[in-house]
């Protein structure tokens, strides 16, 4: 196999582990994307790149916005094979596509991409089996990914499954319309502390809604929440953490902090990260 990089975002690591086990695999290097975000510009030498991430907002953004930052800083992609794996809880209906798009914006093009369905971390999802869950990529999706990009094989857009596909083909539909977009940007414009009439783009609206995040006094001032914190965006003051404003609402803090004492949007289920990842596979190195 040709030289590959497997570039990945997590916050709970559902998306390490994919990433993890496909590098282990492959034998090829795993590098987190924050790591990366300094440079103005990306050069990869590798032959193969793999990116792999977590679904957000279908129908609004269904990427990451620091995913989505990252392909646009690729340079000289053209000649690449680059395959992408996205877990998500439900449904990831036109994620790919929608990385596809933004990669063939640098002159790349997604040659494969896969949906890998994990648990749910934004919310408790009834009857969510996460032990069949777990045990799915292991013993299937796993060697399928790692025989299919290892042959460098191309065309392959895994969809939802039968029964999901309407529905979040539908939910992507009424995300989008002009009715029902407002309300869903309203309704997570309020947690950004701002009028609900203000204009703010899906974006700006995402980084602002760490606004709804404060501690309780469990907080012990331990400093986890910015240590896990893949963008930097916790300040450790007087013992207790301050947001900056450019979240990425991956839950990270909320999630890994062991006094269970961050509270705002998305706080539950509580306490929920991957069984298989250790905090300190979290911890950003820089
Ligand atoms: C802000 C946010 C938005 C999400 N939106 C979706 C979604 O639209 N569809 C879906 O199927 N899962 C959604 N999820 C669930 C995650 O995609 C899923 O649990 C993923 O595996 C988490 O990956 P991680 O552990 O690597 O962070 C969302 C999670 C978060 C935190
Ligand atoms: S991880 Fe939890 S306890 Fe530690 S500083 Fe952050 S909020 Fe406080
Ligand atoms: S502040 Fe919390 S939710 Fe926002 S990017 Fe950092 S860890 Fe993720």
């Amino acid at each position: 196999m040709n030289k590959t990089e497997i570039y990945y975002f997590s916050g709970t690591g559902n998306s390490f582990v994919v990433a993890r086990d496909i590098a282990e695999k492959i034998k090829g290097n795993l590098i987190s994307i924050p790591s990366v975000m300094d440079n103005e510009r990306i050069t990869i030498n590798a032959d193969v790149i793999g990116i792999v991430f977590p679904v957000y907002y279908v129908g609004l953004t269904n990427i990451p916005l620091i995913v989505k930052q990252f392909v646009m800083k690729l340079d000289k992609i053209s000649t690449k094979y680059i395959f992408a794996v996205c877990t998500y809880g439900g449904g990831f209906g036109s994620t790919l596509k929608i990385l596809d798009e933004v990669i063939r914006s640098q002159n790349g093009r997604l040659a494969a991409g896969f949906g890998i369905q994990k648990p749910q971390n934004a919310f408790k999802k009834p009857f969510e089996n996460k032990t069949k869950l777990y045990n799915n990529w292991k013993e299937k999706k796993l060697i399928s990914i790692y025989e299919y990009v290892n042959a460098k094989n191309e065309g392959n857009f895994d969809s939802d499954g039968f029964f999901t596909r309407p529905i979040v083909t539908i939910l992507e539909l009424m995300m989008k319309s002009h009715f029902l977009k407002p309300f869903f940007l309203k309704s997570m414009n309020r947690t950004t502390g701002f009028p609900n009439g203000s204009d703010l783009t899906i974006e700006e609206i995402i980084s602002l809604m760490d606004r709804s995040y404060h501690t309780d006094e469990k907080c012990i001032g331990c400093s986890t929440c910015s240590k896990v914190c893949p963008v930097h965006n916790i300040k450790i003051v007087d013992n207790k953490p301050v947001w900056q404003h450019h979240c990425e609402n991956c839950l990270a803090c909320i999630k890994w902090c062991s006094q269970k004492a961050i509270h705002g949007y998305g706080e539950l289920p509580r306490g929920y990260h991957h069984p298989d990842v250790k905090i300190s596979d979290m911890w950003r190195n820089d």
